[in-house]
């Protein structure tokens, strides 16, 4: 196993406010081993958002270098930086984000297709698993016509389409009631291990936290290896 597949080394991310610098991530350091589950806890604020979009090579640190399989990406122009994004990547963002003007089966196959996956198989892999999110008599309708969790359930299918290297996700379940959002939980798991995914999921909830192999968090913008057994 690589226990070094995500390894981030000593970064900082500020933001400039009126003429100070604001520390949002402060010497973050974490390993995180192919295929395991990671949950990230924090109050609002704390940089959870900031750090995940760090992954994923959408912001760049100050300081620091994210590394993927060796691959650093803050040595990576923009347009690499996308490249590896579209393929290695899955991001369930806090807030959909899903495009409004395609419908929920457009927006699932969008990344297969970006990617050159031939139409046959962008079929056979979207049907497939919008059955497994029970989203499929919802397929041709636009994000404004799905409800809050019927529109996570399709961020949650665009995310795992491609079979990433990587999910990185942001509350993917703060949108649903507890006995949806542990099923939809459950799907997830089970689909990442199928294809030893490795997992980063942002979440307020500590019952959500357990389903991951380990929790870390983030307070004050230093990164705590432990939990603190404390739900925000
Ligand atoms: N583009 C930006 N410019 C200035 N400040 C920013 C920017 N993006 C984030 N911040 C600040 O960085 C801090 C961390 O934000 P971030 O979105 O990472 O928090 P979070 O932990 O995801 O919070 P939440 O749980 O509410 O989603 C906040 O204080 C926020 O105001
Ligand atoms: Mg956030």
């Amino acid at each position: 196993m690589n226990s070094e597949f995500i390894c981030l080394e000593h970064l900082n991310r500020f933001y400039d406010e009126a003429g100070s610098k604001h520390m949002v991530l402060q010497d973050v350091s974490v390993k995180i081993a192919k295929g395991e589950s990671v949950a990230l806890l924090g109050r609002s604020g704390s940089g959870k958002s900031t750090l995940l979009n760090l992954i994923s090579g959408i912001d760049m640190p100050d300081a620091g270098s994210v590394k993927v399989d060796g691959l650093d990406l803050t040595a990576l122009n923009e347009h690499k930086r996308t490249l590896f994004r579209r393929e290695h990547i899955g991001f369930i963002y806090q807030f959909f984000n899903l495009v409004p003007s395609l419908t929920a089966q457009e927006n699932i196959e969008f990344t297969l297709e970006l990617n050159g996956v031939e139409q046959n198989e962008i079929l056979t892999r979207v049907t497939a698993l919008m059955e497994e999110l029970e989203i499929t008599d919802k397929a041709e309708r636009y994000p404004a016509q799905l409800s809050g969790g019927e529109q996570q359930r399709v961020a949650i299918a665009r995310a795992l389409i491609h079979q990433p290297k990587i999910v990185l996700a942001d509350e993917p379940t703060g949108n649903l009631d507890a006995r949806t959002g542990q099923s939809i939980l459950q799907i997830m798991h089970r689909l990442l291990k199928e294809h030893n995914s490795t997992l980063l999921l942002v979440t307020h909830s500590l019952e959500v936290a357990n389903s991951a192999d380990r929790t870390i968090t983030l307070e004050d913008g230093y990164l705590q290896e432990r939990d603190s057994g404390f739900a925000w």
